[in-house]
């Protein structure tokens, strides 16, 4: 007790010598940024093996150059992270090593303002007895967590499984099978109550899974080919300084209750892999880009202006049955898409790809992003010859080739148990005097006792109605699922009847009768395996889940994990928005193992 009301006063101490840095440096106007000056950076290449990753503090030219260099968080001292290029049933152990100890980093202290009123890692175990307590300011508590991942759950970076730079042993192994299809996956920092925080100070990098299936395809970048026709993207949303260093608010919306958090934070600059408006030189070919929203809060509207198109073969968790052509591309946060663009037809030219005004902060009905800035991603500067001729997959082929020949998508729907368990969820916003308190899945808190216990093995449709007015992007860990429908719903009769019950103790009313209108199939671009997937405002968003692998035939009733799933803390399924993540917009999850 003693000791944890000392490290309090040193706490608050630490808050006087900060506050003056915090308030010290002048927003940077994005205006003022020359854009297209610096390539697209490409992250190193680890391959599969005994890894050991290293969280750490320092500074990195986000900004052109002629800007002071920014301090940021990286893995192995990049930001994003280095990419992790693994092959299906290569086992990858990763040691994760927290260096972010509280001398050596800055960010908790001047740009990043924990929020101690929330539910978070708390690593000191304090007890604030302070209304309005001061950001915490010691060694950073992190947690990896590999998005996409089929992994058991002690090494799937549960939210409470954080550990600081004082923890012995030093860092956490955690292992990754690998034996699941092809997919395009990420990995960042999960921590309880500030995964905001974390990811936006750079904790993020790419993982790419391959397997035999898509090498036969010979997409760009193949390793035939050559692997700088394929390239990662991750697109996220920071605010700057005059000093070039990261802005983050802590002006709470409702300052009494959460002094700091807000519900979704914009940035007005767009980081590209870490670079701030970058472009890339390609030769007029076939490229495959695996693009990510690594964002907090803020949704991409993808489109090129000289309508050259993306042909989307991969979806969040694998390949699509097909290529889909499309002309704009929206991405919510977590959102991932595989997709080719063929730049043969425009041989000489540069152009940018943009972020079109669908693209609303917040989304669907918030604000355009601005013409000059936050509507423009990065810049392509295309040569006028191709250094050899280019042989590989045609998405425009016609007729339009197979990506899964011998494999096809399982479809859900074609798993005929004897019953479905068929659960209605729903999604809520807490509202408080100043906006919104908090976001809840189910009308829950994360430590409410677990309400998700599907059976290893079962399919189950999970049918989760939307109350709030935005679009959430809702994430599953462990295992990715299917779209079935959304559908629009009477919000207000709905919600009348929701008003009456206690959602911690009474099942969800069923939303069937409030239903409105045809229940709407998923885009052509969704309908394959997703982890992440939006749900709008007003409608009830349908997905099938199955607790198997997702090449687990059809007619398999009883599939198991190849571990033991019902091992370890359990997963969690959130909101992808992770201001709402942090402020209980996730709930935890166990699947009961069935013995044989
Ligand atoms: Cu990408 Cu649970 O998160
Ligand atoms: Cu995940
Ligand atoms: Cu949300």
């Amino acid at each position: 007790m003693k000791t944890k009301s000392n490290i309090n006063i040193v706490a608050s101490i630490c808050l006087l010598a900060a506050v003056g840095s915090v308030q010290a440096a002048l927003p940077l106007n994005p205006l003022t940024i020359p854009k297209y000056k610096d390539p697209l950076p490409m992250p190193n290449k680890l391959t599969a093996g005994k890894l050991t990753i290293t969280a750490s503090e320092f500074a990195q030219q986000v900004l052109p150059s002629g800007f002071s260099p920014t301090v940021v968080w990286g893995y192995n001292g990049t930001y994003p992270g280095p990419t992790i290029d693994v092959k299906r049933g290569e086992t990858t152990t990763v040691n994760w090593i927290n260096k972010l100890t509280e001398a050596n980093t800055t960010l908790y202290n001047t740009v990043l303002s924990v929020d101690q009123t929330l539910n978070w890692a708390n690593p000191l175990g304090m007890m604030v007895s302070l209304n309005i307590p001061p950001p915490y300011t010691g060694p950073v508590p992190m947690v990896t967590h590999l998005h996409g991942a089929m992994v058991s759950s002690d090494s799937d970076g549960h939210p409470e499984d954080w550990f600081t730079s004082d923890t012995s042993p030093l860092g956490k192994k955690y292992k990754y099978l690998n034996d699941q299809e092809a997919a395009t996956l990420w990995y960042h920092d999960h921590t309880m109550g500030v995964t905001r925080l974390n990811v936006y100070a750079g904790l993020a990098g790419f993982y790419l899974l391959r397997d035999d299936f898509e090498k036969s395809l010979k997409l760009a970048g193949n390793s035939k080919d050559d692997p700088k026709y394929e390239r990662e993207i991750v697109i996220q949303d920071k605010s700057f300084d005059v000093n070039g260093q990261l802005v983050f608010p802590s002006d709470g919306v409702n300052s009494g209750i959460h002094p700091f958090w807000i519900p979704e934070f914009f940035g007005d600059t767009i980081v590209v892999n870490g670079k701030t408006w970058p472009y890339l030189d390609v030769e007029p070919r076939r490229y495959r880009f695996h693009l990510l929203n690594g964002s907090n809060a803020r949704f991409y509207t993808l489109n090129f202006p000289n309508g050259l198109p993306f042909w989307q073969i991969g979806t969040d968790a694998g390949l699509l049955d097909k290529p889909v052509k499309v002309s704009e591309l929206t991405l919510a946060p977590g959102e991932r898409a595989d997709v080719i663009v063929d730049f043969s037809s425009a041989v000489g030219t540069e152009f940018i790809l943009n972020n079109t005004d669908k693209a609303k902060a917040p989304f669907p009905d918030g604000d355009a992003p601005i013409p000059d800035t936050t509507g423009q991603i990065m810049k392509f500067r295309v040569g006028i010859s191709v250094t050899k001729a280019d042989k590989t997959f045609n998405p425009a082929k016609i007729p339009t080739p197979s990506l899964r020949a011998d494999n096809p998508i399982v479809r859900l729907t074609k798993v005929a148990p004897a019953k479905v368990t068929t659960r209605t969820l729903t999604l809520n916003e807490v509202q408080g005097a100043g906006g919104p308190l908090k976001v809840l899945v189910n009308g829950k808190e994360f430590s409410a006792p677990i309400t998700e216990t599907p059976k290893e093995g079962a399919t189950e449709i999970w049918e989760i109605v939307n109350l709030t007015a935005d679009t959430h992007p809702i994430h599953l860990h462990l295992v990715p699922f299917q779209l079935l429908s959304r559908q629009a719903f009477d919000v207000d009769s709905y919600q009348s009847v929701y008003d009456k019950i206690d959602p911690v103790l009474q099942p969800n009313p069923e939303v069937t009768p409030y239903l409105l209108g045809q229940p709407q199939p998923p885009d052509a671009n969704e309908n394959g395996w997703k982890d992440t997937i939006r749900m709008n405002p007003g409608e009830v968003t349908r997905i099938a889940v199955r607790f198997a692998p997702t090449d687990t035939r059809a007619n398999v009733l009883n599939a198991q994990f190849p571990f033991d799933v019902s091992k370890g803390p359990g997963y969690v399924w959130h909101c992808h928005i992770i201001d709402h993540e942090d402020n209980e917009m996730m709930r935890p999850y166990k699947v009961i193992r069935t013995k044989k």
